[in-house]
C-alpha cells in the first residue's frame, strides 16, 4: 500500500476501489515543478519564522533542489501507486531527508498547495501559449502580405456577397487571435498567487513572511519575475476558488472556436467546388478505399477538438456550481480539462502554422469565381444612388435585374443598353455600368475605416 500524507485517525486501510478512484497522479504529475517551488518557498518561510532551524532548512532545500533537477533533466520517475504528485514528492523527500520531511507540512495543507501549484502552472502555460499565438499571427500576416494583390469573393450566409482582398480575409483571423492573446494575458495578470490559506482558515504565520519569502524563492528559480506572490486575503476563497481555471478554459475555448472557423474556411476552400487553395500533401491524409482522396484531416481535427474544449469548460463549470465552501475533492477534477485544453490548442496552433506556411492559393481559379456578376450587384446599386436614385429603389431595380438575368439566362453585361436603362434608370450608361463588374473597381470603391484593401 502506497504511503499517504494522512492516516493517523484511521484504523482501516483504504478500500482498493477508493484508492484507485481518488488517485490523480496519472495527470497531476504535470504540477511537479510547481509543487516543488511551493515547497521551496515554504521551507524559506518556516526557516524565517523559526519552525525550521537553518540546518534543517538547508537539508530540505538541497533535497528539493535535487528533485527539481531530476524533473528538469527528466530522470524523475513518478510513482503511479501514490495518490497524487504532492504525496509522491513528499515520499521522495522522505527517502532523502528521513523524518525531517514531517516538519515540512507545518502550517500547510494540500488544499493551499494545489492552488499554488496550479496557478503557477497556468501562468507558465499562458506565457508559452502566448508566444505560440504571436507566432501564428505572424505566419498568417506573412501569407496575407505575400498574396496581398489577390481578390476573392467574400461570403455572407455562404453565398457570394462582395469581392474582398484575400489579405483582409486572413487578417480577420489574425485580429481574432490578437484578441485571444490579450484575453489570456489579462487573465494571467489577474491570477494572484497566494500562500497562507492553510486548509481553509489561515495559518499562524504572518502575511508579510509569506509574501516576502515565497516571491524570493520563485524568483530564484528563474520563472519568478513575472509572478507577484501575495498574502492571501480570504483563506476560504483561496482554497476553493477555481475561477482562474474556468476563465482560462473559456479563453481557450474561444481561441479554439476561432481556429475551428479558420479550419472550416480552409476545408471549404480546398474542395473541388471552390478550389481556392492547395493544402500541402504533408498535412493531408488519404483514403484506404478511394485512391484519389487527399483529405484535410488535420483541419477537420482542429474543428472537431473544439467540442472537447467546450466539454471541458462545461465540466468544470458544472463541477463547481454545487460546491459548498471550502475545498471539496470534486475540485481535483479541474486538472484534466485544464491540462487537456492547453495541450489541444498548442497542438492546433502548431499544425495550423505548418498548413498556412505551405498553403498555395490558386489565383487563376479564384479569378474564375470572380466572374459571377452577382458579386457586383451592390456596386450597381451604389452607381444608381450616385445618379440620384434613392437607395431602396436602386436596391429593388437591381434585384429585379438580377432576377431577369437568371430567369432569361442572359448576363447583365450582355443586355442591350435600352433594356438596362428601362430596368434601372434612364440616367445610366452601359459603359459606366460595365466598369462596376470589376473586382478591382469594387474593392477600391470602399472608403470606410474598416474597408477591404487598405
Ligand atoms: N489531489 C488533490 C486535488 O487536486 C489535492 C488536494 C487534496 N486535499 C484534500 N484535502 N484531500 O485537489
Amino acid at each position: 500500500m502506497a504511503k499517504k500524507l494522512w492516516g493517523g485517525r484511521f484504523t482501516k486501510k483504504t478500500d482498493p476501489s477508493v484508492e484507485e478512484f481518488s488517485k490523480s497522479i496519472s495527470y497531476d504529475y504535470k504540477l511537479a515543478k510547481y509543487d516543488l517551488l511551493g515547497s521551496l518557498s515554504h521551507v524559506g518561510i518556516l526557516k524565517k519564522t523559526g519552525y525550521l532551524t537553518s540546518e534543517e532548512a538547508k537539508k530540505l532545500e538541497e533535497a528539493l533542489d535535487s528533485i527539481f533537477f531530476s524533473i528538469n533533466n527528466k530522470t524523475f520517475k513518478f510513482d503511479r501507486a501514490v495518490e497524487d504528485i504532492h504525496t509522491d514528492i513528499q515520499n521522495k523527500l522522505q527517502k532523502k531527508v528521513g523524518d525531517l520531511v514531517l516538519k515540512l507540512h507545518t502550517a500547510r495543507s494540500r488544499n493551499d498547495q494545489v492552488v499554488f501549484a496550479t496557478k503557477l502552472y497556468c501562468k507558465v502555460e499562458i506565457k508559452e501559449l502566448y508566444a505560440g499565438i504571436v507566432e501564428t499571427i505572424a505566419i498568417i500576416s506573412k501569407a496575407a502580405k505575400a498574396n496581398e494583390h489577390i481578390i476573392i469573393p467574400g461570403f455572407t450566409h455562404m453565398q457570394h456577397a462582395q469581392p474582398v482582398y484575400l489579405k483582409d480575409y486572413l487578417d480577420a483571423y489574425a485580429a481574432m487571435l490578437g484578441r485571444d492573446a490579450s484575453r489570456l494575458n489579462y487573465i494571467s495578470e489577474h491570477i494572484v498567487i497566494t500562500m497562507g490559506a492553510g486548509a481553509l482558515a489561515g495559518t499562524p504565520i504572518s502575511a508579510e513572511d509569506y509574501a516576502l519569502k515565497a516571491s524570493e524563492y520563485i524568483k530564484e528559480q528563474g520563472i519568478g519575475s513575472v509572478f507577484n506572490i501575495k498574502p492571501t486575503t480570504n483563506s476560504l476563497d483561496s482554497v476553493s476558488d477555481r475561477d482562474f481555471v474556468i476563465e482560462i478554459i473559456s479563453a481557450l475555448s474561444i481561441l479554439a472556436m476561432h481556429l475551428s472557423r479558420l479550419a472550416e474556411d480552409l476545408i471549404i476552400w480546398s474542395t473541388k467546388e471552390f478550389d481556392f487553395i492547395e493544402i500541402d500533401e504533408a498535412f493531408c491524409t488519404g483514403s484506404s478505399l478511394m485512391p484519389q482522396k487527399k483529405n484535410a484531416d488535420a483541419l477537420e481535427l482542429i474543428r472537431g477538438h473544439t467540442g472537447r474544449l467546450y466539454g471541458s469548460l462545461v465540466s468544470v463549470l458544472t463541477m463547481m456550481k454545487g460546491l459548498p465552501l471550502t475545498y471539496n475533492r470534486d475540485m481535483q477534477l479541474d486538472k484534466e480539462p485544464l491540462f487537456n485544453s492547453f495541450e489541444i490548442v498548442s497542438m492546433e496552433l502548431k499544425v495550423l502554422c505548418g498548413i498556412i506556411k505551405t498553403l498555395k492559393f490558386n489565383e487563376e481559379n479564384i479569378k474564375k469565381h470572380l466572374e459571377d456578376e452577382s458579386l457586383y450587384a451592390t456596386d450597381l446599386v451604389y452607381y444608381l444612388v450616385d445618379l440620384g436614385v434613392p437607395f431602396k429603389n436602386a436596391h429593388t431595380f437591381v434585384g429585379r435585374l438580377v432576377k431577369y438575368s437568371i430567369d432569361n439566362n442572359i448576363a447583365i453585361k450582355a443586355m442591350p443598353e435600352e433594356l438596362l436603362k428601362k430596368m434601372l434608370s434612364s440616367k445610366i450608361s452601359k459603359k459606366e455600368l460595365i466598369k462596376r463588374f470589376s473586382p478591382e473597381f469594387s474593392v477600391e470603391s470602399k472608403k470606410s475605416i474598416q474597408r477591404t484593401g487598405k
